[in-house]
């Protein structure tokens, strides 16, 4: 990724490294372009893992499908000899069932406000769409789920029959050439689509740059930190130290060592996000746009499941479960059990440490 140099010397806006100091530039119309760039720590929230936390992200939690290595079940080669472990990891994260966030919903608050330039995000759980944001405001980096094609002839495949094969793990083919069908997604080893290209200059027009939930590992998408002018404001909000560096000109400066415009929110991404907002005076705007929006999607899903039960009786559901591919379902079903497993494990520790913390700060009356 070539790094944006500015001709000159311009010193950043910001005054301190505080969560305030971006919203003044913001209420001072000082960052009306911003460009918001997230991973997977931005869905954890709505039940989707992320990859690389330790015992809860999906890469720790693979083993019963036998990988060489984790990151494999993105792998070309390997999906093109055994395709069934990516097709049980579809079928647990497909979407369909998982709703948006406040941090999903405030990106759109932030176009709805006529600040956002773009939404460069690593997610393909599609989320983004999910809360109404145009289209043409995201670029999905790694691309999603919502389209597939064949690898061998990259004929389109019709997504109703994607998704259907996927909730009857089935490994879907293509009805022309009965090549493997692959949901859009890049895999290790590809080109990112198109469109992560074409958006690029976007970083050249930047005013402000927002970082949320991702670590920052993989390339080329990490190095757009870089790709915005040497005066940017750059926030982070991850629950990690991410990006971090000592370099002058590549990674997050948080020392302040060369420029002084990066700031770190260590926090969950929806409590930063939270507080953000109401810096902002937008909490009950983002309040009701997340409550409403996930509402609609709600009522949206429960009738699309109506009519597809209705759909199934009708054909004859016996004759498709007949048709499942066992290896797939057990796959899945370990996947599930596991990750189930880490949501209670991570709740009860958040309940032990709350207690602890309880335990050790005496409330006022015991003052
Ligand atoms: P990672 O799993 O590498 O990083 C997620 C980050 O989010 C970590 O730093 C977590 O600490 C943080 N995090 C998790 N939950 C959080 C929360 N509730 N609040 C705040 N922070 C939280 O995921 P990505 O960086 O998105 O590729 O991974 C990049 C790419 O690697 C993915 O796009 C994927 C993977 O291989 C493909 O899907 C093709
Ligand atoms: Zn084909």
């Amino acid at each position: 990724m070539p790094k944006k140099t500015s001709n000159k010397t311009v010193p950043s806006l910001l005054k301190d490294q505080s969560l305030e100091s971006i919203a003044q530039l913001i209420k001072d119309k000082k960052a009306s372009k911003v460009i918001v760039l997230t991973g997977a720590g931005i869905s954890t929230k709505a039940g989707i893992p992320d990859f690389r936390t330790k015992g809860t992200g999906l890469y720790d939690n693979l083993q019963k499908f036998k990988l060489p290595y984790p990151e494999a079940i993105f792998d070309m080669e390997f999906f093109e000899e055994k395709p069934e472990p990516f097709y049980a990891l579809a079928k647990e994260i497909y979407p369909g069932k998982y709703y948006p966030t406040k941090t999903h919903y405030f990106i759109r608050l932030l176009h709805e406000k006529g600040l956002l330039l773009r939404n460069f995000t690593q997610n393909i759980d599609t989320l983004e769409r999910l809360t109404g944001l145009p289209e043409d405001k995201i670029v999905e980096a790694h691309g999603s789920f919502a389209t597939a094609s064949c690898i061998e002839c990259d004929k389109e495949a019709v997504e109703e029959d994607v998704r259907e094969c996927v909730k009857h793990a089935k490994v879907p083919r293509c009805e022309k050439c009965d090549g493997l069908i692959k949901p859009d997604i890049t895999f290790f080893g590809e080109s990112l689509p198109n469109r992560f290209f074409e958006n690029l200059d976007d970083f050249d027009e930047a005013e402000l740059l927002i970082v949320i939930g991702t670590s920052l590992k993989v390339q080329p998408f990490a190095s757009l930190i870089d790709s915005v002018a040497d005066h940017v404001p750059r926030l982070l909000i991850n629950k990690e130290m991410a990006g971090a560096s000592n370099s002058a000109s590549s990674g997050f400066d948080f020392k302040w060592r060369h420029k002084r415009r990066d700031v770190a929110h260590m926090d969950d991404c929806d409590t930063g996000i939270e507080k953000l907002a109401e810096l902002l005076g937008w909490q009950d705007e983002l309040h009701e746009m997340f409550t409403k929006g996930n509402e609609k999607l709600k009522a949206q899903w429960t009738l699309q499941d109506l009519l597809q039960e209705n759909k199934e009786e009708e054909e004859g559901e016996s004759v498709k479960k007949e048709e499942e591919d066992e290896e797939i379902i057990a796959l899945a079903e370990d996947l599930e059990k596991r990750l189930e497993v880490n949501k209670e494990e991570s709740s009860d520790q958040k309940e032990g440490k709350e207690k602890r913390k309880e335990e050790k700060q005496p409330s006022k009356n015991n003052l």
